[in-house]
This record gives C-alpha cells, sequence and structure tokens, in this order.
C-alpha cells in the first residue's frame, strides 16, 4: 500500500488507539463537518477538468461536462443546476440527437474534500438516474486505486430495481458471511473484494423501492454510509422509515446514529472480513452517470432494454460484451434524446459527519490537488478508475466505431 499522508495517519490510529474501534459504535453523536444543499450544493465539488473527460473509467459513452459548460449551458439544458425546490440536479442530456461516434454529455461531481475514517455520509435523494443504459453512482474513492479502496453506496444499471452496495480494495479484504439479518438486512453477492480479479464484494439491497422508477414515485429515500475502523455501515431508508434521528436533523445538529437500526450492508473488519485501515484511506465522494460501458453495456443484451438484433462483428478479437456494449450504444445513447428525461438525481442534501475524538476524521482535503480528479482523455496514472461491476474489463475506449452498424 503506497504510504500516502493520510494512508500514515490511518495506519497510526488503527496501532495506536485500538480503543478507538470499540467506542465508535452507536451511542455517540456525530457532529457535522460539511454540508451540500440548497443554492450552495455544488460550491465544495469540482466537475470535469476539460470538456474531453469522457468516462474512461468504466468506458461508458459520455462526456462530462466541465462547470463552465453547465454554466453557460442554455436554461433548459444545463446539466447541473438548482431547480425550483432548491434541490441539485445532476443529469444526463436528454434534449440532443447525438450522432454516431459522439458521446452524450453527462455530469459527475467528485468532492474537494477526503474523508477519512470516522466519517458518516449521509444524503437524502428524491431521484436517482435510471432507465435502459443508464448506469448512475454515487461512490467513494481513495486517492490511489485500488490499493486505497473503493466504496459504493448507490449503484446500478438499466432495469435494475434494486441497488447494490459493494467494496473494492486490494487482494486480502474479505466480506464475513453474515447470516444474522439483524446485522445485515441485504442479501450478499461475491465475498471476495478483491478489485482486481472480480466485481467486488456486492451486497443486494432487499428492501423495496431503493432505486430506479419505484424510488422516485415513492418519494426517494436517505441513505448513510458510516466508515468505522470497526468496519462499513451502509443504510437505506425508504421515504416512510427515514429515522427519526434524520428528519430532525438540520444543518447545524450533530447526529447520533442510535435509531438507524440494521443496515442494508455491513463489512465489519473480523477476522474473516476487512482490516479496514489498511485497505482503505480516506474517500473522495464521486456522483455521476455514464452509459453503457463495463456494467450497463456489457449485460445490456441481457437487460430487457434491447431494442433489436445485436450487431455482428467479425473483427479479431471481438468479446460478446464489446458486441453487448455496441448494441447498447447504438440502441440507446444514438437512439431518442427522451430516453434520458429519468436519468437525473435530484439531490434534497448530502452531510458528511465526523465521529468525536477520531483525528483521522478531519477532512484531509485541500492538501493533494491529485486527489479525485476525475479522469480525462488523455489519461494520467490514476485512469485505472472504478470496476464496479463488471466480471471481464476489456479497454475500449472510443473503439465502438470499430463495428457500428
Ligand atoms: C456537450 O456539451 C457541450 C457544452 O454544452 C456542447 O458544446 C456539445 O455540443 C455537447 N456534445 C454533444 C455530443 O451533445
Ligand atoms: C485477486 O485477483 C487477482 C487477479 O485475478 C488474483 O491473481 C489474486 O489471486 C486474487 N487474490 C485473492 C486473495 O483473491
Ligand atoms: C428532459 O427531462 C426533463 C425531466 O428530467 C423534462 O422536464 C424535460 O422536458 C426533458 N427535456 C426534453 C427536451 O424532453
Amino acid at each position: 500500500m503506497k504510504l500516502s499522508t493520510a494512508s500514515f495517519f490511518s495506519v497510526l490510529l488503527f496501532s495506536t488507539l485500538p480503543a478507538l474501534r470499540v467506542c465508535a459504535q452507536s451511542a455517540q453523536s456525530f457532529n457535522l463537518v460539511q454540508e451540500s444543499s440548497g443554492s450552495t450544493f455544488f460550491d465544495k465539488w469540482d466537475f470535469a477538468p476539460n470538456d474531453a473527460t469522457f468516462d474512461q473509467e468504466n468506458n461508458g459513452d459520455v462526456f462530462f461536462n466541465t462547470k463552465d459548460q453547465v454554466s453557460n449551458a442554455a436554461d433548459g439544458q444545463k446539466l447541473a443546476f438548482i431547480n425550483s425546490n432548491g434541490n441539485a440536479v445532476l443529469r444526463v442530456d436528454n434534449f440532443t440527437n447525438v450522432l454516431f461516434p459522439n458521446k452524450r454529455n453527462s455530469t459527475r461531481i467528485t468532492s474537494q474534500t477526503q474523508f477519512g475514517i470516522g466519517s458518516l455520509i449521509i444524503t437524502d435523494m428524491l431521484h436517482i438516474p435510471f432507465g435502459c443504459a443508464v448506469w448512475p453512482s454515487f461512490w467513494t474513492k481513495g486517492a490511489n486505486w485500488p490499493q486505497d479502496g473503493e466504496i459504493d453506496i448507490i449503484e446500478g444499471v438499466n432495469k435494475n430495481p434494486q441497488n447494490q452496495m459493494a467494496l473494492h480494495a486490494t487482494a486480502g479484504c474479505m466480506h464475513s458471511q453474515i447470516t444474522d439479518l439483524t446485522l445485515q438486512s441485504g442479501k450478499a453477492g461475491e465475498l471476495n473484494c478483491n478489485a482486481t480479479g472480480n466485481v467486488g464484494c456486492t451486497v443486494q439491497e432487499t428492501q423495496p423501492n431503493s432505486f430506479g422508477q419505484s424510488f422516485a414515485q415513492n418519494g426517494g429515500g436517505v441513505f448513510a454510509t458510516q466508515f468505522d475502523s470497526s468496519g462499513f455501515s451502509i443504510w437505506f431508508w425508504p421515504r416512510a422509515n427515514v429515522p427519526a434521528s434524520i428528519k430532525g436533523s438540520d444543518s447545524k445538529s450533530p447526529i447520533s446514529i442510535s435509531d438507524f437500526g440494521t443496515p442494508s450492508a455491513s463489512f465489519p473488519n473480523t477476522a474473516d472480513g476487512c482490516d479496514i485501515p489498511k485497505f482503505f484511506d480516506a474517500q473522495t465522494l464521486v456522483i455521476e452517470t455514464t452509459l453503457c460501458g463495463d456494467w450497463a453495456g456489457a449485460v445490456y443484451l441481457d437487460s430487457g432494454c434491447a431494442t433489436g438484433p445485436a450487431p455482428t462483428s467479425t473483427a479479431p478479437g471481438t468479446q460478446p460484451t464489446d458486441v453487448a456494449k455496441t448494441a447498447c450504444y447504438n440502441q440507446q445513447v444514438l437512439g431518442p434524446a427522451s430516453a434520458f428525461d429519468n436519468a437525473f438525481f435530484e439531490i434534497q442534501w448530502l452531510r458528511v459527519y465526523a465521529a468525536p475524538n477520531t483525528p483521522a476524521a478531519t477532512a484531509t482535503g485541500g492538501s493533494n490537488s491529485s486527489t479525485g480528479s476525475p479522469t480525462t482523455a488523455s489519461g494520467s496514472s490514476q485512469n485505472t478508475g472504478k470496476a464496479p461491476g463488471a466480471a471481464i474489463q476489456i479497454d475500449v475506449p472510443l473503439g465502438l466505431a470499430t463495428f457500428a452498424a
């Protein structure tokens, strides 16, 4: 593991202050570190660094707009804005007839601050992007991937009805087998969090209305993620079940997690689990929507979204997932823009809290300028990116031109 300043600090905390792991439990209250809401929602986030930023991390068929592009777009064509209800909207272009070989515009924002062990991240959303080819995610990543870890809090593709949560780390981080439903209500999939070898360790939400159209129709809900040396917990509450502590909180009040109940996903730091401080460094928050690519595209032909036969290719080395990704691009990204009317986040607020007496929870942001910068078409050492859902990773950036119909 690369010894960045922050990771050194985590290791130090872990090795010298073990008592914190014990007391960092539910009875205490967490103090607000940062809030994004209302007209200043986007102030502490970065957009794409330049207008050639395509989704190289996931081989998605989108260009991410820069802050200037978003600001300068005509009314009705802004991909990020604060709506009349004071909520932040981040969306995919649903007004341009995109022509081959272009990609569709979308949005990706990354937090300017990194949040370490001891953090509690809570967001209240009314709408998560959904639809064919659509792949939204709210996730976090360390400065180096996968050495510093990745947490997927909200993620899904195409017509998936449920949210999927996951961790990605280097080899040696496992998800403990949890059968006690009072510890984790979700359904575990892959248990090996090894990012190199597989899809990461996944947990499927089992409560209804966690994703897609039903999430929006049900009035949305709240997601909370606790990043603790004793483990990660991710909670989801549909609108009617949001706990009193959250409903009663505002941008100033500390918050207690004693009424949070059973998390949807729990990744404990146990002997058969994951040594969290070893595998996870301070995390940059990311909210983005991509199209097709390594997950939504790779599974497209089996997603119930295909509108015609897959393209055929005799090009040597063509993989089935390449064919699926191309079908996704041809049939959806180039298709009518109205297919993306539901491809938007509407976020009421996002708050980050820190447990008391956990110095590592102090935001480390600002000092490390390379941390959390979105990938660019020009490529950089950070462009190893994430591998959220695809079992097979094939590098086909801009390769769609090779066998479009
Ligand atoms: C993407 O957005 C920019 C800025 O609004 C615009 O100039 C460009 O034409 C858009 N690209 C596509 C493919 O729609
Ligand atoms: C992690 O994945 C890599 C690449 O597939 C593999 O070589 C390694 O054995 C895996 N390690 C573990 C512990 O799963
Ligand atoms: C794009 O979608 C929004 C809803 O997200 C809708 O209000 C708007 O009319 C759509 N734009 C076009 C051009 O259809």
